[in-house]
């Protein structure tokens, strides 16, 4: 028998008989490969036991799709649709004690493998197989797992022990799910069955296992000789053989098994394609079967669907999605933040001066980033930056107004943009505007020459300015200023007409700036939230009074600004701290005393023309008288700048008055409210008390 030419007793002769013929090495050498090679062991021949880590030299009696691979993986079926293989053990063996009808124990352990083109699915399973034949050929594929038919299922003569590993559930035999293990005799319908799975040592809890996962997996099956008890475990690779079994029944196998018997695997598939496999398998009779040593086993073929890009594809792709949604969050704040930061305001009353807009990006792009180095100046309305356009080119003044409330900037939008709509040679020319949050930006033509009180007040900085050069700024006012009153649709208050908003293009000619912003604090004529807006020094009383602006408080504040570009004082004067000196007050005395010629400018080294300044000063004292009725309108003012008109002589009485004490008198002290001490200021809000 080749079960006993297997005996190592045999390989001892041989090597007996070799060392005899003294080629010790070489024999030596060929009973390690003869023993390693089968990787078998056996002791007598009742209590034998076999160990095959793959099959390369197994002899296996194979049939059908059944093949051993070139690294020793048995391959039952190869992946062709209703098909059935088998490999079985070369030689029967007796499974009953001798000279008796009792089985004796036996048990099994292999390790295998199912593969399947389609994730999730497989047709349709393997089995362990006790039988007297090795012939299967009238046996079905599909759900006869290859080793019965449709007519012998259930014949006691059939005289087969089958565990098998089932991935389809087939109700005509009972099938309790499509991934189960079962005991079968004599039939391929189950003894019993349990879902495949193993309970676990620690926890003793029930964990599935996927048959088709593709991963091998181990199983064991154990017959007590003395119990007549079947137990069949099942356990991942790796694993140790759970304590307690998957399945155990009670059954006397005394009658099933017929002697001898052969042991094998039989795989079928059906209509669609798997490939089973066995990878290592040991077998012990009346001994436990011995232990596969996992990482002797040869490997399994890369399974479709399987392969290590795909698997790194697996572990990649969660990683570059997480990283792609922290790159899209960082982009959508990103955005967030940079139209947070470009936000502009902009209602449907805002379309009809849509040319007149600016973009708040343009305007960051053509400051710097409102960086300091641009900055022009700062008063009372905001800062105003020089910039150049992006797009144009063009050097422009952008004036950033800080406004907490939104009432009154529609009007204040409307008018800032007629005004906008005005062009004249002495006036600043507003290009647009760009509305935000609590801020409205206003863009205007860059003065090259910047504002008048520079010239005025800090001759170390500019050159003085020549009478002539004054006298043309002063004309050039009023005649913007005249452009306003009346030229204009309607009449557009300036509300604070002073030197520092008086701007001087290339050529020196004055040009008016900022007019109407003061209207944007200002909140009506309520006298009990009288909130005037303007300069001090430039407030005619009535202004003070009432909140009321007016051309003739326009007239006013040009008066006291003609008198300042002529004596080239401020019109406050506290350098004196206990006796404030208002320039109004201060011209009226020299006219009362006939001493006008001593106020003008002293810079002018005397080198003016005496009748203009005088007539300057004259006419500067009436538009800044406290009565309105004595004020001439900007028309008059032209008229007289031009020579056009003479002007009126005016009287000792009518120019007996302090503008101080007409101040004080309305409860307003110059020294409590400071003059802004920078001629660079553009716009002063002084908030005056209702109280008088
Ligand atoms: C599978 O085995 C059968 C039978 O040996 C053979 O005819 C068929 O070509 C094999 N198929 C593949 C894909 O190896
Ligand atoms: C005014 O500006 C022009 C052009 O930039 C320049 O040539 C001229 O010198 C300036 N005048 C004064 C007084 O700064």
């Amino acid at each position: 028998m080749v079960y006993q030419a297997l005996h190592p007793f045999i390989f001892f002769n041989v090597f007996v008989q070799v060392r005899q013929t003294s080629h010790r090495k070489f024999c030596f050498l060929f009973f390690l490969v003869s023993f390693g090679a089968n990787c078998t062991s056996f002791t007598t021949s009742s209590d034998d036991q076999l160990l095959y880590h793959g099959f390369t030299s197994a002899n296996l009696i194979t049939d059908d799709t059944t093949i051993v691979m070139s690294n020793g993986l048995l391959e039952l079926t190869n992946g062709t649709v209703n098909r059935k293989g088998h490999a079985f053990y070369p030689s029967p063996l007796h499974f009953h004690r001798s000279h008796s009808e009792t089985v004796q124990s036996f048990s099994v352990s292999f390790v295998f493998a199912i593969h399947s083109s389609y994730p999730g699915m497989s047709l349709h399973g393997l089995a362990f197989v006790v039988s007297p034949s090795t012939n299967f050929s009238n046996a079905l594929a599909s759900q006869y797992l290859g080793f019965l038919n449709s007519q012998n299922r259930g014949n006691s003569s059939n005289h087969i022990l089958a565990i098998e590993f089932d991935t389809v559930m087939n109700i005509e035999f009972e099938d309790i799910n499509n991934n189960h293990v079962g005991i079968d005799i004599n039939n391929i319908h189950s003894v019993k069955s349990h879902s495949a799975g193993y309970y676990d040592d620690r926890t003793s809890s029930f964990r599935d296992i996927s048959l088709i996962s593709g991963d091998p997996m181990q199983a064991w099956v154990d017959y007590n000789g003395e119990d007549k008890k079947i137990s069949v475990a099942l356990a991942p690779i790796k694993m140790e053989k759970p304590t307690r079994p998957l399945i155990s029944i009670s059954y006397d196998l005394s009658t099933v098994l017929k002697e001898p018997s052969y042991i094998g695997f039989s795989a079928s598939t059906g209509s669609a394609d798997s490939r089973h496999y066995i990878l290592g398998w040991s077998f012990g009779m009346n001994k436990p079967a011995p232990t596969i040593i996992v990482n002797k086993l040869p490997k399994l073929p890369r399974r479709q669907g399987s392969n290590p890009q795909l698997k790194l594809l697996a572990i990649t792709l969660p990683i570059a999605s997480a990283i792609f949604v922290i790159l899209l969050c960082g982009v959508f704040i990103i955005i967030v933040r940079r139209r947070l930061r470009y936000a502009e305001l902009k209602e449907d009353w805002e379309d009809e001066f849509g040319p007149h807009q600016f973009s708040y990006k343009d305007l960051l792009q053509a400051t710097q980033g409102f960086s300091n180095k641009q900055l022009l100046g700062a008063g009372g309305f905001g800062k105003v930056y020089k910039g150049v356009l992006p797009s144009s080119k063009l050097e422009v003044a952008v004036k950033r107004v800080t406004h907490e409330s939104r009432q009154g900037m529609k009007e204040f939008v409307a008018e800032v943009v007629s005004i906008g709509h005005i062009r004249h040679r002495n006036i600043v020319q507003l290009l647009g505007y760009c509305r935000r949050k609590g801020e409205l930006l206003l863009v205007y033509d860059y003065m090259t020459n910047g504002s008048l009180d520079k010239y005025l007040y800090y001759s170390d900085l500019k050159p003085t300015l020549s009478w002539d050069q004054r006298f043309r700024i002063i004309k050039g006012i009023a005649s913007g200023l005249l452009y306003l009153h009346d030229k204009w649709e309607k009449a557009v208050i300036h509300r604070d007409i002073k030197a520092s908003n008086v701007l001087l293009d290339s050529q020196m000619n004055g040009r008016l700036g900022d007019f109407g912003l003061a209207r944007l604090y200002d909140h009506g004529s309520d006298l009990q939230t009288t909130h005037v807006v303007g300069t001090m020094g430039y407030l005619a009383p009535e202004l003070v009074c009432t909140g009321k602006a007016s051309p003739l408080t326009d007239v006013f504040a040009f008066g006291t600004f003609l008198l300042e570009v002529t004596c080239g004082q401020r019109p406050v004067n506290n350098s004196a701290q206990d006796n404030p000196r208002v320039l109004v007050d201060w011209v009226v005395e020299h006219w009362q005393k006939g001493l006008l010629t001593n106020i003008i400018d002293t810079r002018l080294q005397g080198k003016y023309n005496i009748d203009e300044a005088c007539s300057v000063l004259k006419l500067g004292l009436l538009c800044s008288h406290p009565f309105t009725s004595i004020r001439p309108n900007m028309q008059q003012v032209m008229q007289y700048l031009d020579g056009d008109m003479l002007l009126p002589e005016l009287t000792h009485m009518e120019m007996s008055f302090s503008m101080l004490s007409i101040m004080q008198d309305e409860g307003f002290n110059p020294l409590t409210l400071s003059y802004p001490p920078s001629g660079t200021s553009i716009g002063t809000i002084s908030n005056i008390s209702g109280g008088r």
